[in-house]
């Protein structure tokens, strides 16, 4: 299955991704985890430590690399180049391992005028097209709230889009204009995990401001979660509660009530 998260900045898009993939290696599952949000602190939240994450470089970064692949000239991005680099390869030679997972970081969509055809564009998409059509693992996105990777024709093959959302009405105005996108990029299934959850009233406050979308499940707001993040250590490590509340949840995709 190929998943992607999004979500406003800050609901937990990356702990989630990074829950979501630990709980399918412990499972048993091969994952590729893709780090696509501009932050890019995927591979910490996995669990890989510092000094192993800095041997990596985000793909979008890697000038040469990416001159390479496209055939692109440096300073001469009007120019030609290729529109279908090689990138069958990269999965498997510019990732970081963890268990069963393979992460991969790819950088931010360089958004520079409307549709920008820049090489850096062009290589991910081209990388994200072959990992959601080719790949036989499951693949799990950690995207930002834009869906810039996804372009028309690849989105498709994206199983399930999961937007996180907080109870607060500001994140959920921030589902709702995902939902557009994603019906206009043609993504079939779109639905909601519900983070920092405390109390009863917080589910309720979601469903009633979210009414057309389905709740996947629900991650409760604990405080070892945030002490994970600021000691570099992976939430999946910190608490038996919080893997049960991501096996719910990753249950409840493999099989719908
Ligand atoms: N359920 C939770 N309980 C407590 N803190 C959380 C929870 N989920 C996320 N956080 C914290 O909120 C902050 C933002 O989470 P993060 O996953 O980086 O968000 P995003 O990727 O959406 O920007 C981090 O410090 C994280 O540890
Ligand atoms: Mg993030």
């Amino acid at each position: 299955m190929k998943i992607a998260i999004s979500g406003k900045g800050g609901v937990g898009k990356t702990t989630i991704s990074a829950l979501i993939a630990r709980y399918l290696s412990d499972s048993g599952y091969k994952v590729l985890a893709i780090d696509a949000d501009p932050a890019m602190n995927l591979p910490g939240q996995i669990g890989i430590k510092m000094d192993e994450e800095k041997k990596i470089k985000p793909l979008s970064s890697m000038k040469e690399f990416i001159e390479e692949r496209t055939g692109a000239k440096r300073g001469e991005y009007g120019g030609f180049f290729k529109m279908n680099p090689k990138v069958d390869d990269i999965p498997d030679t510019y990732s970081l391992t963890f268990d069963r997972i393979k992460v991969l970081v790819l950088g931010s969509i360089n958004k520079g005028g409307g549709g920008c055809f820049c090489p850096e564009n062009v290589l991910l998409k081209n990388l994200l097209s072959y990992i959601l059509i080719e790949r036989d693992e499951w693949v799990v996105v950690d995207m930002d709230a834009g869906l810039e990777h996804l372009g028309r024709g690849t989105a498709k093959y994206v199983d399930r889009l999961i937007v996180v959302v907080e109870p607060g009405i500001q994140s959920i105005k921030t589902a709702l204009r995902i939902k557009e996108l994603a019906k206009d990029l043609d993504i079939g299934s779109v639905s909601l995990i519900a983070n920092k959850i405390s109390k009863e009233e917080d589910l309720v406050f979601v469903k009633e401001n979210a009414p057309n979308i389905p709740i996947l499940g629900y991650l409760s707001l604990d405080e070892r979660i945030r002490d994970s993040d600021r000691l570099g250590l992976s939430p999946y490590d910190a608490d038996a509660k919080i893997r049960e509340e991501i096996a719910s949840i990753v249950n409840s995709m493999i099989r719908p009530q």
